[in-house]
């Protein structure tokens, strides 16, 4: 479902008009569709039904405490990757049992909290974390279940800065030492080996590599069950892409019964951890044309938001498409470079593109929703931008604009 369509010459998230957002909260604001959210998490989690499943949102694709607060009450888990976003699940209401907790760094203050709160599963990244959640969960008194998260060794055919499930990148465990170190595992008293877990990248277009990568992880649970070592659940990550521009992922019905086909008849649960594809396209970033800047190489539209709100761009070279909230009858289109106030050449939020603006104009940064408010910062002393959540004809402020005085509220000066 697409929430963003033009309504008499607006573009309009639901019922509710872009420009009309901008005058009550001014830009740069991120935009999201509840509906579009809610109906992206129920068509991916339908795709399982009948099969014992457990989708795990990613919460590092956008932490909003409203966004992860609706999947909570759709029956969503969540993929954390630190204290922080532990934090923020409970928060919002998400249920700990249903957490895994992802990535190659976790500290000790990490495992306790996620001991104490009682989560679902460590996808154990190295073999060093497996003997430090051993200890940690010793002097808790607990035992930490666990997989480990394996390196199938796929091509994703992605990004190579979001691809993750090669041997030359620092994720997971070589898929030729997974063997031994689950034995290991299943060895130390503290931990119990309750699933394999992998993840080969994000923004991945084509289907192969999941199934290349499945094939490969159950090839281990064969090898692992034949050894006595019982495998309940199998994690097989995130990475299902959208459509920024032309890009045709598989869609959620297909990559459901490529994944229920090759899992067939095992008696295992599986659980999924998808980021991007529930709320990529659930969002938009709403912008304001401050300048038009006409020079003898290129025209500029020179706009309210910048690099630091959405980094996509700037760090790999992202498309998103850019839509004029108004269709303008005067100006005619000529082709503008997109570009934020940083004062950095690489601050740019789209290329070439043909539009015909004023000074003034609303600009939607498509295709916002995953990675846009979560990788922001606060780099020229710029507040993050507003969030805000439409329902229906409803429009609802998830997050206020960061004040200046907050940025710098907790620093001081040397006397
Ligand atoms: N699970 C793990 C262990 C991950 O590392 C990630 C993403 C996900 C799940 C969710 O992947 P998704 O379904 O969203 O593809 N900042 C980049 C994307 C980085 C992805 C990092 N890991 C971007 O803006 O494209």
């Amino acid at each position: 479902m697409n929430p963003f369509q033009l309504k008499d010459g607006v573009l309009h998230a639901e019922e509710v008009a872009l420009d009309q957002i901008a005058g009550e909260f001014s830009t740069p604001t991120y935009v999201y569709s509840r509906a579009a959210l809610e109906s992206a998490y129920t068509r991916f989690a339908a795709g399982f039904a009948g099969t014992d499943h457990l989708v795990c949102f990613a919460v590092k694709s956008n932490p909003s405490l409203a966004v992860l607060n609706l999947f909570a009450r759709l029956g969503a888990g969540f993929d954390i990757v630190s204290g922080g976003e532990l934090a923020r699940v409970l928060a919002a209401g998400g249920d700990p049992a249903k957490v895994v907790f992802s990535g190659v760094g976790k500290t000790e203050a990490e495992m306790e909290a996620a001991l104490n709160a009682g989560i679902f599963c460590f996808n154990v990244e190295s073999a060093s974390e497996l003997e430090r959640l051993n200890e940690v969960a010793g002097r808790l008194g607990r035992v930490a279940p666990v997989s480990l998260r394996v390196n199938p060794n796929v091509d994703a055919k992605t990004h190579p800065y979001i691809s993750t499930g090669l041997k030359n990148n620092k994720f997971g465990v070589a898929y030729e030492d997974a063997f031994s170190l689950y034995q290991r595992a299943a060895s130390l008293p503290n931990v119990a080996v309750h699933g394999v877990d992998c993840h080969i990248g994000s923004q991945l277009t084509e289907l192969s590599p999941f199934l290349d990568a499945f094939d490969r992880v159950l090839v281990l649970v064969d090898q692992l069950e034949a050894d006595g070592i019982h495998i309940q659940h199998i994690d097989l990550g995130g990475g299902i892409g959208i459509c920024y521009a032309d890009e045709t992922p598989p869609d959620f019905t297909e990559y459901a019964a490529a994944m229920r086909q090759k899992l067939g008849k095992r008696a295992v649960k599986l659980v999924f951890e998808p980021g991007r594809a529930l709320v990529g396209n659930a969002g938009v970033l709403l912008t304001k044309v401050e300048y038009l800047k006409h020079t003898e190489a290129k025209n500029f539209a020179i706009v309210d938001a910048a690099m630091n709100d959405l980094m996509r761009p700037a760090l790999y070279d992202a498309y998103h498409e850019v839509l004029a909230v108004r269709t303008a009858t005067e100006q005619a289109a000529q082709v503008y470079e997109i570009v934020g106030p940083v004062c950095e050449s690489g601050d740019f939020l789209a290329h070439d593109r043909e539009l015909a603006l004023q000074q003034g104009d609303l600009l939607a940064v498509m295709s916002a929703g995953a990675y846009g408010m979560s990788m922001s910062s606060n780099y020229n002393t710029r507040p993050r931008a507003a969030e805000i959540m439409v329902d229906g004809d409803k429009v609802h402020l998830i997050r206020q604009r960061e004040t200046i005085e907050q940025l710098f509220a907790l620093e001081k000066i040397v006397g």
